[in-house]
């Protein structure tokens, strides 16, 4: 990343959060990023916030930039594509994050062979404890997908996937916090139906969501042996366990995520049937 201009187009939430990732980790300075948003009273936001130049007009944001960010909400794409594309060539590297939008989308409201990669972060991104599935589009090189990569490593974790398994990713690491807060929010009930007060209740449920998920990442055994070994028999967690089992926890989680996606891919249907 070190030496490239950066444009983002729709300084959001999730726009701020990445370019302060990219600040913080040192490649980019704010004098390589310029961001582009929807009403004028926010450009003074980017320069408070972020120290970067802001700017209503797409095009100027755009133009000469290396790689172009595009972060405003999925309604908004198909006006700033055609806003944008002519002043962008096939030396620029395009990475969206619009929910639902495909590479193919993009390209074709794209008048030259621009390269494209596909993202979807999610709102842990905030924290730098974010998780960004990414795909690419027909153009794009490996070289594209290493500078795309660096983009969202700036604020967590990434992988690759094929691009008809990211209504999967959505609607798994995107959608997925919102099913963990539920669980943390149930733990926490539980807690205080046992008479711990709910402050406490919840550090209790969040951090042990979290210990969980590390436990997991830096074992990299497998969940279900993760599970056994803190199930001593005749213990209280095979009590615990068989409720989560009569309760039918792990099938519901596994309808949730397939409903979502089967969402999101409704989703991409109304995109590109708006583009027609
Ligand atoms: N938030 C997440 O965690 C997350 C996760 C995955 C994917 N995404 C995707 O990221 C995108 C942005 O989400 P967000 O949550 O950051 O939304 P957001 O906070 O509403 O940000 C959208 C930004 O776009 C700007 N904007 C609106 N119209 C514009 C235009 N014509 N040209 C340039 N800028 C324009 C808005 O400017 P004003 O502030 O001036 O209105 C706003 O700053 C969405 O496509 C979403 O699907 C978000």
């Amino acid at each position: 990343m070190k030496g490239k201009k950066l444009a983002v187009v729709g300084v959001g939430k999730l726009g701020e959060a990445l370019i302060s990732g990219l600040l913080k980790q040192g490649d980019l300075k704010s004098s390589d990023i310029v961001g582009s948003v929807g009403q004028e009273s926010s450009i003074a936001r980017l320069k408070e916030r972020l120290g970067i130049e802001g700017s209503l007009d797409n095009r100027y944001v755009v133009k000469d930039k290396d790689i172009v960010l595009l972060a405003v909400k999925p309604q908004n794409m198909d006006a700033v594509l055609s806003e944008i594309t002519d002043v962008l060539t096939p030396d620029q590297l395009v990475v969206s994050v619009a929910a639902s939008v495909t590479t193919r989308f993009v390209q074709e409201r794209l008048k030259e062979a621009v390269p494209v990669v596909r993202a979807m972060p999610n709102t842990p991104s905030i924290i730098n404890a974010g998780m960004t599935g990414l795909c690419v589009g027909l153009h794009a090189k490996e070289d594209h997908k290493k500078m795309a990569e660096a983009i969202f490593k700036c604020v967590g974790e990434t992988v690759f996937v094929d691009e008809s398994l990211m209504d999967g990713v959505t609607a798994l690491s995107a959608s997925g916090p919102a099913y963990l807060y539920v669980i943390i929010e149930s733990l926490a009930e539980a807690g205080v139906k046992l008479g711990i007060p709910r402050e406490v209740s919840t550090l209790l449920a969040a951090q042990t969501m979290y210990g969980a998920s590390r436990m997991v990442l830096e074992s990299k055994a497998h969940p279900a042996l993760l599970k056994d070994s803190v199930t001593t028999p005749a213990g209280c967690t095979i009590d615990g366990l068989m409720e989560l089992e009569e309760g039918k926890l792990r099938v519901t989680l596994v309808k949730a995520v397939v409903k979502a996606a089967e969402r999101a891919r409704e989703l991409v249907n109304t995109q590109n049937a708006r583009k027609q």
